[in-house]
C-alpha cells in the first residue's frame, strides 16, 4: 500500500474503497468485506449513499481493528444548508459504528458551506475527526473558505480520471497543500476500452483498470475505485507491483477530453 501524508501529517492510504451505489443490505457488507479481506484499509462512504450500516457490518465481520482503518464520510447538501453539519456527523458516528471519522468531507458547495465549515472545523479541534476536507469545490469556492479566514481544507474530493485531468484545480490544491482525492477514477468502467490503456496495459502484464489506476498513483492523486465483484475489487488493489514510465503517462495524459461523467458543481440543484 502506498500513503499521502496530508498537511497535518495524517497519513492516508491512496487506495481507498469507493461505496457509492452499494445496497446498503444485499451489496455493502459482503463487498466490504472482500475489501478489507483484500486489503484494503480506506472506505469511502457518504450519508447520502445509504449504506453506512451496511458499511459498518462489513467492518464488524472482517475483523479488522477501527484504529487500521481509515474511515471516511461526507455531509449531505441538506445538512449542509439547514446548518445541521454537527448533528449529521453524529448520526454518521452512529450508523458507522464509531466515535471518531478519519475524514468527514463537505459533500458539495452548496449554499450555506462556510458555515459548515466553520462547525467542521470546531469538531476537528475537538478531535472526533482526524482530518476534514471538502469535495466537489473549485478554486473560487476554496477562495471563499480563505477569504472567510478559515482553515484551508486537507482534502479536496472530486471527479479526475484521464478523461478530466482537472489541471488548473490540481495546480492551485497543491500550492495551497491540499491533497487530492480522485472519484469515478475508473470512469466508471465506461472508457477501459480506450487503446493508449490497453495498449499499456499490454505491455505491463496489466489491465487497463490497474493502468488508470497506476496513472492516478504517479500522479499523486488518492485513487477511490468502486465495485461490488470479487475479482475487480482484488484487481484494482493490484497496483503496487509496477510502474508506468514517462512514455506510458504521455499517453494516457493525451486521452484527456476535459468532459465530465458526473455533474459541474457550479450546476448543482439537489
Ligand atoms: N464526492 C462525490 O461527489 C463522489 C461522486 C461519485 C463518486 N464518489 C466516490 O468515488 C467512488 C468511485 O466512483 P464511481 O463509483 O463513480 O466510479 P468508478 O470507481 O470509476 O467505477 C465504478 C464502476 O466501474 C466498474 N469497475 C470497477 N472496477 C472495474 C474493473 N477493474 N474493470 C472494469 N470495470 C470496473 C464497477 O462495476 P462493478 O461494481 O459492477 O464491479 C462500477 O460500475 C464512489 O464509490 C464514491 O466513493 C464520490
Amino acid at each position: 500500500m502506498q500513503y499521502a501524508t496530508l498537511r497535518n501529517n495524517v497519513q492516508i492510504p491512496m487506495v481507498g474503497f469507493g461505496v457509492w451505489q452499494v445496497d446498503n443490505d444485499t451489496e455493502a457488507p459482503a463487498a466490504v468485506v472482500e475489501a478489507l479481506k483484500t486489503g484494503y484499509r480506506h472506505i469511502d462512504t457518504a450519508a447520502i449513499y445509504k449504506n453506512e450500516e451496511g458499511v459498518a457490518k462489513g467492518i464488524a465481520v472482517s475483523g479488522v481493528k477501527r484504529s487500521d482503518l481509515f474511515l471516511t464520510s461526507k455531509i449531505w447538501n441538506d445538512d449542509i444548508r439547514e446548518g445541521n453539519t454537527k448533528q449529521a456527523f453524529e448520526d454518521s458516528l452512529k450508523r458507522l459504528e464509531t466515535d471518531y471519522l478519519d475524514l468527514c468531507l463537505l459533500h458539495w458547495p452548496v449554499e450555506g458551506f462556510v458555515e459548515a465549515w466553520k462547525d467542521l472545523i470546531e469538531l476537528y479541534e475537538e478531535g472526533k475527526i482526524k482530518a476534514i476536507g471538502v469535495s466537489n469545490f473549485k478554486e473560487h469556492h476554496l477562495e471563499e473558505l480563505k477569504e472567510a479566514g478559515l482553515m484551508v481544507p486537507l482534502i479536496n474530493q472530486v471527479e479526475l480520471h484521464p478523461q478530466l485531468p482537472q489541471p488548473d484545480l490540481l495546480d492551485y490544491c497543491q500550492d495551497e497543500g491540499i491533497q487530492i482525492e480522485a472519484w469515478s477514477p475508473l470512469m466508471q468502467g465506461k472508457f477501459l476500452d480506450i487503446p493508449a490503456f490497453t495498449e499499456i496495459a499490454e505491455k505491463h502484464g496489466k489491465t487497463a483498470a490497474q493502468v488508470v489506476l497506476r496513472w492516478h498513483l504517479e500522479s499523486g492523486h488518492v485513487a477511490l475505485p468502486k465495485s461490488v465483484t470479487p475479482h475487480r475489487i482484488r484487481e484494482n488493489f493490484e497496483v503496487f507491483d509496477f510502474s508506468l514510465d514517462a512514455d506510458d503517462m504521455a499517453k494516457i495524459d493525451a486521452v484527456a477530453t476535459h468532459e465530465r461523467i458526473g455533474p459541474d458543481p457550479d450546476e448543482i440543484d439537489f
